[in-house]
């Protein structure tokens, strides 16, 4: 048999993984069409690290109160911070933010429509470029994101613990990407990723893909990508103060800009970075009487646990506790962004 020539087996690939998209795509919110960028980039921001079903209410709630790049651009920073509270990595919310801002104000709201030019944007990295690149204006690149890696390490056989694997995924996926409806297809790899191929108990009888893939031909779908190396997440111990004024306000403050849950509002605590299992009372501000509870709140961070008790202290004169912060009553906490782990506490108290 004459052998093909090299593209023949990549358009087939593409054709037959469009051909299911059609079919049994994903409806999601951002998927609209045609397709507009500033909601793909909405989306791409919220998707960093976080799942489609957590970010869809997000992703409806900040398109209905900022539908255009012009009207994220005017809004105060808070607005946004408030409207991303509990979504997490809340960088994400500020470089959205500023990348509105150059968009509108320095592009009269045109956005690039190559990853190359996305790329030159606060928060957008190489992945987000090129899947706002793909999905908004149909440029032919590869998205890789840890779905599509574990799709085509499967695909291709690709140990990932071999040096070199990443650029070999790299070549491979580029390769696959068709030059036409390269937006749909990067929709159809990563819904692939989500729904057939997926790390456990992946659905391959209903894959597109099931007769070219190599792990489906070898039965060692459980081994790609490579098995992960789970690194234990350290514990910490840590104490909250909820304190309080004789008007039955609350102590809070905002975290410094940069660094874990920067520009976010807190209540004072003993600090995260360390692990502090009891704490001497004598080391905060006088003139407050302090009542140990049982209340423990349990929270996970990217790379530690926290185990974090909640002690009430209730202020007795009229001076201010801590340089940083104010009082707030309790009915207007809701008008500032708390991380989940300090909207835990409140909703406990
Ligand atoms: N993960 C990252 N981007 C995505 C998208 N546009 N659709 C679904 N999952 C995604």
């Amino acid at each position: 048999m004459p052998s093909s020539p090299p593209y023949t087996k990549d358009i087939l690939l593409s054709n037959q993984l469009l051909a299911w998209f059609d079919a049994n795509g994903r409806t999601l919110p951002w998927r609209s069409k045609p397709c507009a960028p500033y909601p793909v980039v909405v989306s791409e921001f919220m998707l960093q690290q976080t799942t489609v079903a957590s970010v869809i209410p997000y992703f409806q709630r900040f398109m209905e109160r900022f539908p255009t790049v012009q009207s994220l651009s005017e809004s105060p920073l808070d607005d946004v911070y408030h409207l991303w509270q509990g979504l997490g990595y809340y960088s994400r919310a500020k470089n959205l933010h500023r990348t509105a801002q150059i968009v509108a104000r320095e592009g009269c709201g045109v956005w690039p429509s190559t990853a190359l030019g996305l790329k030159e944007l606060p928060g957008i990295g190489p992945y987000a470029a090129a899947a706002i690149a793909s999905i908004a204006f149909d440029e032919p690149v590869a998205v890789l994101d840890g779905n599509v890696r574990r799709v085509l390490s499967r695909l291709f056989l690709v140990d990932m613990n071999e040096k070199g694997a990443l650029s070999q995924l790299r070549e491979l996926a580029q390769s696959i990407t068709p030059a036409q409806r390269a937006g749909d297809y990067a929709g159809a790899i990563m819904d692939l990723g989500a729904m057939i191929c997926r790390p456990k108990n992946p659905l391959c009888e209903e894959c597109p893909w099931k007769e070219a893939c190599g792990a489906y031909a070898t039965g060692a779908q459980a081994l790609y990508p490579s098995p992960k190396i789970k690194i234990a997440q350290p514990l910490r111990e840590a104490f909250v103060f909820v304190l309080t004024d004789r008007q039955g306000r609350i102590f809070v403050r905002q975290r410094p800009e940069s660094g874990l849950l920067g520009h976010l509002w807190e209540l004072p605590h003993s600090g995260f970075e360390r692990n502090d299992a009891q704490f001497d009372t004598a080391a905060l501000p006088p003139g407050i009487s302090w009542e140990e509870t049982d209340m423990t709140i349990k929270h996970t961070f990217t790379h530690f646990k926290l185990s974090l008790h909640v002690m009430k202290g209730l202020l007795s004169t009229n001076a201010s506790p801590w340089p940083e912060g104010k009082w707030v009553l309790p009915a207007h906490l809701k008008d500032l962004a708390f991380p989940t782990v300090m909207q835990k506490v409140l909703l406990k108290l």
